[in-house]
């Protein structure tokens, strides 16, 4: 067990280190002025993991595979989780409003979203309603959302599909009624089978190609807030690469893409038509 003192930090070596090394493994760029709150996450994996000090904890990560999951634990503590269904209502106006009236207009058969970095999958279930709600002919259209995360956690718990009050406070009253249940009586929240069956997550890191078909629609939403100049021109070239011509990417407000999308044209700050 550890038995490092409250107040030990690492070392401006050590913060160096561990930076680089979430740089390079997920696009993360940790100011170097938090030491702090980088030592006290690092501490609590200590304690998780039963490993002394902080540079024994480096050296072990720096040996493991990406895959492993004490860097899933480590992750879990560098990155912000945070997410709930239907953040932003101008995102789910337009699905709604404009491009499910669009999409239905359009007569196709198929249609392909990819919610990126989705966290507990809050916005993959968001989409599936919209999507429930605004396709007139559901059973004949192929729907598949599917949802991303480089961490095996959040992917595990997307999967499971429970959300608590906080995640379902912004659902419209009538689409909570409609598409989810709740679990015997108690604040958990399920999808229902229609929403699940539309969607599926798996472990995937931005930085690298997702192979999976064009998409029809993706959304990339808080989450290269945390990456500098270089990790969000290899993210965009790796988003924009399974986009379809014609296809829109939601993407945050704050997300800092805006010099980097020459192959889009920008219809909204939050909104892109890969040209
Ligand atoms: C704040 S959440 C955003 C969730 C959702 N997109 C939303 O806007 O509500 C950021 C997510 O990005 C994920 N993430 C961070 N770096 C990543 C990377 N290199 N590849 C894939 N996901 C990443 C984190 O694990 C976290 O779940």
């Amino acid at each position: 067990m550890s038995s490092l003192a409250v107040t030990a930090q690492v070392t401006d070596d050590q913060m160096r280190r561990y930076a680089k090394m979430i740089y390079d493994v997920a696009g993360i760029e940790i100011s170097l002025a938090k030491k702090q709150l980088l030592s006290n996450r690092i501490r609590r994996r200590l304690k998780e993991s039963g490993i002394a000090d902080f540079e024994q904890y480096y050296n072990f990560l720096k040996k493991l595979p990406i895959s492993h999951a004490e860097w899933d634990g480590f992750l879990q503590e560098v990155t912000t989780h945070e997410t709930y269904l239907f953040r932003d209502d101008s995102n789910w106006k337009w699905l709604r409003g404009t491009f499910l009236p669009e999409f239905q207009k359009n007569g196709k058969s198929s249609l392909r979203v990819w919610s990126a970095a989705c966290s507990t999958g809050d916005e993959a279930y968001s989409i599936a309603t919209c999507i429930a709600d605004g396709v007139r002919n559901l059973s004949a259209t192929r729907i598949q959302i599917v949802g991303t995360d480089i961490g095996v956690g959040a992917v595990q718990e997307a999967n499971d599909a429970k959300f608590n009050e906080r995640a379902m406070r912004l659902v419209p009253d009538d689409l909570k009624r409609r598409y989810f249940s709740q679990m015997g009586g108690a604040s958990i929240w399920e999808p229902n089978a229609k929403l699940r069956a539309m969607t599926k997550f798996r472990q995937h890191n931005l930085l690298d190609r997702l192979a999976e078909s064009p998409f029809d629609l993706v959304f990339l939403k808080n989450v290269l807030i945390y990456f500098n100049t270089d990790s969000k021109k290899r993210v965009m070239r790796n988003v924009e690469q399974v986009m379809k011509p014609g296809s829109y990417l939601v993407a945050g407000a704050a997300e800092g893409i805006s010099d980097l999308m020459d192959g889009f044209e920008r219809i909204h700050p939050w909104l892109y038509l890969r040209k």
